[in-house]
């Protein structure tokens, strides 16, 4: 579970400081701050390494905060909350930038809420259920998800999606995600480089299979289909 000062923390980001914390449910406005890692940097070796965790979050994640306080200054932006400015930018040629960097703020704070230090737990119930009725099961949605990882050119995102309560896969490029279009992500595996590279090189299949056998938080991932 997740500590009270890191949901407090979430709530200085736009995220829900009630429950399992949910970034949809964005709150606060600028100056956004980066959340809490919810574990230590070393929780989930040896399927992400401290290393990895160090640099992800504690330079890539927390520059796309930085970047997007110093470009939402002075902009209609400065006053919406996170998860708003994701969606009023996404369209926008114009505010490309912003964008990216409020998507990449948003898109890691989701990344790191679905990880269970050691060791996954497996889905149940509506998930499962759900799993098995739209994508032919657990380990069918697995194989998918890793080819939907390795479909995504470049840097971007594999994502399962539920629409309406209808669950499907897809990779976005980029700080894109689904809930940049209104539809509802229930976990994101992180498919640029910098997630995957110290520890697995040019292996990201093999980085998204151990993170899905091994560290997602199912009843998170479940908790996020109810909406
Ligand atoms: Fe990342």
């Amino acid at each position: 579970m997740f500590t009270r000062r890191a949901l407090l923390a979430g709530a200085a980001a736009g995220i829900a400081a009630s429950g399992l914390a949910r970034p949809h449910i964005a709150r606060a406005a600028a100056p956004f701050r980066q959340p809490d890692l919810p574990f230590a940097e070393d929780a989930l070796a040896p399927t992400i390494s401290s290393q990895t965790v160090n640099l992800h979050y504690g330079k890539h994640h927390a520059a796309y905060f930085k970047t997007l306080n110093d470009l939402v200054g002075g902009t209609p932006y400065e006053a919406m909350a996170l998860g708003d400015i994701v969606k009023a930018s996404a369209e926008k040629d114009a505010d490309r930038k912003i964008f990216n960097n409020a998507g990449q703020a948003w898109n890691h704070v989701f990344y790191w809420e679905q990880f269970k230090p050691g060791g996954a737990k497996a889905p149940a119930g509506d998930l499962l259920a759900a799993v098995d009725k739209d994508l032919g099961g657990l380990d069918k949605m697995k194989t998918d998800l890793v080819a939907a990882a390795g479909g995504v050119f470049g840097s971007g995102w594999a994502w399962l999606v539920s629409d309406k309560g209808k669950l499907s896969l897809e990779g976005t490029p980029g700080g894109d995600s689904p809930f940049a279009h209104g539809r509802t992500p229930l976990l994101g595996v992180d498919v640029w480089e910098h997630a995957y590279y110290l520890d697995y090189q040019n292996r990201r299949a093999d980085h998204v299979k151990a993170v899905l056998d091994t560290i997602v938080n199912w009843d998170v991932v479940a908790e996020r289909m109810k909406g």
